[in-house]
């Protein structure tokens, strides 16, 4: 059986080239969420995003907080090429790896840990990739995921399905077990087609 790590490479290898051109269409919450974050400004912190793709929300970081330290971490070495574009006016802030969002010894806790439309391709593994982000953040670090939520139609959940997304309003219960929350929205896309939510948590 195909791992899933694999399968993300392999769907990213046409989808990253697409990618940008296409997806602020339908993944909405993006920048909200990065606004929103309780990201201090009065002292320099860091974020480690999961799935950071093409870069997109690394830029939008850069730009907004000045004194942030950045860590892309994606296992699609096609989407963290574009990352490497797309950051390059920030690349002395802006660290990337190649891999899969899994325990590293090794890495720095960060202050922040963003989850951006990934979980949801996380199959099998979201509830490891939740546990793994309990575990890498401090004391009082945040969490942040935007992301597809649940559906009403059995053809949109299957299409979606198709493109890896599991679209069954699963993972907000587990992260909400998992983290204190500090703010949730959850919001109605495309006339009703489908919702999405926006979740910042601490880990007390
Ligand atoms: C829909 S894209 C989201 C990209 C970006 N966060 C955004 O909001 O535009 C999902 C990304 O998660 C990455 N991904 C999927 N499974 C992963 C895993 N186990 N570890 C790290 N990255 C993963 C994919 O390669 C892809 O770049």
């Amino acid at each position: 059986m195909e791992m899933q790590p694999e399968k993300m490479r392999a769907y990213y290898r046409f989808h990253a080239g697409i990618y940008d051109a296409t997806r602020w269409s339908f993944l909405f919450g993006r920048k909200t969420l990065l606004y929103n974050l309780p990201v201090r400004t009065d002292i320099p912190q860091s974020l480690l995003e999961a799935g950071c793709g093409t870069g997109h929300n690394l830029r939008l970081l850069a730009r907004r907080y000045p004194a942030l330290h950045l860590t892309g971490v994606d296992v699609s070495a096609d989407m963290l090429h574009k990352a490497a574009e797309t950051t390059a006016p920030f690349a002395e802030r802006v660290q990337l790896i190649n891999g899969a969002y899994e325990k590293d010894a090794a890495r720095k806790a960060p202050d922040h840990i963003l989850f951006s439309y990934a979980l949801t391709m996380f199959n099998p593994g979201w509830e490891q990739a939740i546990q793994t982000a309990w575990n890498d953040l401090p004391s009082g670090g945040h969490i942040g995921v935007v992301d597809f939520h649940d559906t009403p139609s059995r053809a949109f959940q299957w299409w979606m399905g198709q493109n890896h997304v599991a679209l069954e309003g699963h993972l907000l219960p587990f992260l909400q077990s998992t983290f204190r929350t500090l703010r949730l929205d959850i919001c109605p896309a495309w006339l009703g087609l489908w919702r999405y939510f926006m979740f910042v948590g601490v880990k007390t």
